[in-house]
């Protein structure tokens, strides 16, 4: 997809404070320091747009990014960073398992996990949950250019088998360092976005 306009619309730590236009929404899951800041940047070739930073828990709230006015890229904070505080996480925890069962035009979730390491049990518990709520998502194994050509398919079939990924559910491999898989993810979020309904809860 061609990226004519992009643009970082608001921030918000509350359901309430979320757009009502009703556009489509895409949202990133993943865990801190995974590189979801970094795909938007990649997607929307606008290097600063997100804020990305080698520390982890950079994203603390919802930021949302509109699309050549057409839908919304939805930037989470991530799960799994042990150096947030245990209240913060509850905090974060409960913001996203209520945007997620309660958003009416969320269309998709991207689960974004590191292709270079077997998911984690948290990513697993995401997977897991997603599946089970029946909300649309596509795995995304970023980092691929940290991994050798010829090791991506098994690496690819490492991610499948610990997520016990249904038949059915695809991942796209993706480098936001290079833009290996950029055409193909923005293939499917094209799809998602289009897809007729309130979203994933009508
Ligand atoms: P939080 O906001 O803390 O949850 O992190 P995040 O998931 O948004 O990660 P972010 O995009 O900030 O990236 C974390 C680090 O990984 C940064 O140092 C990025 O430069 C690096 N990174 C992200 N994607 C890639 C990639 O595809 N390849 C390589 N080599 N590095 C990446
Ligand atoms: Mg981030």
């Amino acid at each position: 997809m061609r990226v004519n306009e992009a643009e970082f619309v608001l921030s918000a730590t509350d359901l309430s404070a979320l757009p009502s236009d009703g556009l489509p929404e895409i949202a990133l899951a993943g865990r801190s320091n995974v590189g979801k800041s970094s795909l938007i940047n990649r997607l929307t070739g606008r290097k600063k747009l997100a804020r990305t930073s080698s520390v982890p828990g950079r994203t603390q709230t919802l930021n949302y990014y509109r699309i050549n006015g057409s839908m919304y890229l939805v930037d989470c904070p991530g799960y799994g960073y042990a150096k947030v505080s245990r209240e913060t996480r509850r905090k974060w925890g409960k913001l996203m398992e209520r945007f997620m069962l309660e958003r009416s035009t969320l269309n998709l979730v991207l689960l974004i996990v590191d292709v270079r390491h077997p998911p984690t049990k948290d990513d697993c518990a995401m997977y897991e949950w997603l599946a089970h709520h029946r909300i649309p998502r596509l795995v995304v194994a970023t980092k691929a250019d940290k991994v050798g050509k010829t090791r991506w398919p098994s690496h690819v079939a490492a991610v499948r088998k610990t997520l016990a990924m249904e038949a059915d559910d695809r991942v796209i491999l993706f480098s936001s360092e290079t833009g290996t898989g950029t055409d193909e993810l923005w293939e499917r979020i094209g799809q998602a976005a289009e897809r007729k309904s309130s979203g994933i809860h009508s």
